[in-house]
């Protein structure tokens, strides 16, 4: 049994959720609560697996603010499991939602959708919330602290008053990130016509989430720049293989969102193998000692010394940060994208795609020789996803754009 608290923003709408739900409840305990005062209480009395909120009015005097109790659930219950379940889900209240719900599903709903989706998000909590990742991040001298910069900017934005002058003028204030994001911007990945020469302009083209990933990704390296990296391991090297995948997955997806949020994740993707690295040198070098010598790959030596891998410890953080539930689900699976159980390629699947097309290239691969890239990926998800002949044909356009 999972428990799960419904929040409601009117009795009549509770009755209706209540009648529609009712053949879930020999696997989900529900209660049902009106308002957010009420869901807060009901939170502080006992731990809730599932929290479903409608979006309410976020209008002052309203019973039921959604994105509000949902970023409170976030940020004091971060292993709960966050889902809107609403009517009006105009673009606007979808663009604030996105970065605390795990999903955001429209009334009238699928029942047998509504209980897929959250036990997806159940997957991805339990993985964040081993007790491996517990007790691996229990014995880190200190996580990476979420920086001044973009803990400024996720206020500005979760204000629901940002602008791009407001978001320009936060990231201004620091001369080598506005040097960086524009140097990402118009980096050959956004195929720019012309040169975009200030963050106001950058902030307008790209808006403001993947913004906010890049500024995320480009401090958590600067965070972990300060710190000494243990023998064998190579930060410009890991941040240099990230932004490849990043390009590479950002390709593998038609939707051009769905795309820009790829080059993100893939710039985050092994983000964990630098916090472990920094934070546990001397066991790091083990597990990098042991991949080596028993030729093993390195997320596999990592569970054996730290009974986690750097895609559990990356998204937990990421998480913390409070980057969007998709980016970190990206992030957490992307090992093992069958985990997932999606029907095609998504965003987890595209930067395992790409990771293993980049290890491939520094391991020979070429059209005619596709077998370091088969070896890498798993075979049995690639042919369930219908994506088999897809692939020779990315490991062409691979070989192309590498040689460009
Ligand atoms: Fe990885
Ligand atoms: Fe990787």
């Amino acid at each position: 049994m999972i428990d799960v608290l419904i929040a409601e923003s009117s009795s009549s709408a509770q009755e209706a959720l209540l009648s529609r739900l009712k053949p879930l409840r020999d696997a989900w305990n529900m209660q049902y609560v009106i308002g957010t005062a009420a869901a807060q209480s009901a939170l502080e009395a006992q731990r809730f697996d599932v929290v479903i909120s409608d979006i309410g009015s976020a209008a002052g005097g309203a019973t039921l603010d959604g994105i509000a109790l949902l970023r409170d659930v976030r940020d004091r219950w971060p292993a709960t499991v966050r889902l809107i379940l609403s009517a009006q889900t105009s673009q606007d209240s979808v663009m604030k939602a996105l970065p605390v719900a795990h999903q955001i599903l429209a009334k009238p709903f699928d029942l047998t959708h509504l209980s897929r989706v959250v036990a997806r998000a159940c997957t991805l909590q339990a993985k964040l919330y081993s007790n491996g990742v517990m007790a691996s991040l229990g014995s880190l001298k200190s996580l990476p602290a979420v920086p001044r910069l973009y803990q400024q900017l996720t206020q500005d934005l979760d204000s629901g008053r940002a602008t791009p002058k407001s978001v320009a003028s936060i990231i201004e204030q620091d001369m080598s990130m506005t040097l960086r994001l524009l140097q990402l911007v118009n980096s050959a990945f956004f195929g720019l016509a012309r040169r975009i020469t200030n963050i106001r302009e950058a902030v307008t083209y790209l808006g403001f989430e993947p913004i906010r990933h890049l500024v995320a990704s480009a401090e958590l390296f600067r965070a972990m720049s300060k710190i000494c990296a243990p023998a064998g391991f190579s930060l410009e090297e890991v941040q240099r293989h990230s932004q490849r995948v990043g390009m590479t997955a950002a390709t593998l997806l038609t939707d051009r969102e769905l795309s820009r949020t790829a080059y993100c994740a893939g710039m985050l993707h092994d983000i964990g193998q630098v916090i472990l690295a920094v934070s546990m040198p001397e066991a790091y070098a083990r597990a990098i000692d042991l991949s080596k010598r028993m030729g093993i790959r390195q997320h596999i030596a990592e569970q054996q010394i730290f009974a986690c891998t750097h895609a559990e410890i990356g998204a937990h953080v990421l998480a913390l940060w409070g980057l969007p539930p998709s980016l970190v689900e990206a992030v957490a699976f992307h090992h093992q994208p069958a985990a997932l159980g999606e029907a095609q390629l998504g965003l987890a699947g595209a930067i395992h795609v790409a990771d293993a097309m980049e290890h491939a290239r520094l391991d020979g691969m070429s059209p005619s020789n596709p077998t370091p890239v088969l070896k890498r990926i798993d075979q049995d998800w690639i042919e369930a996803i219908g994506q088999r002949q897809a692939l020779d044909g990315w490991i062409a356009g691979y070989e192309s754009a590498a040689a460009a």
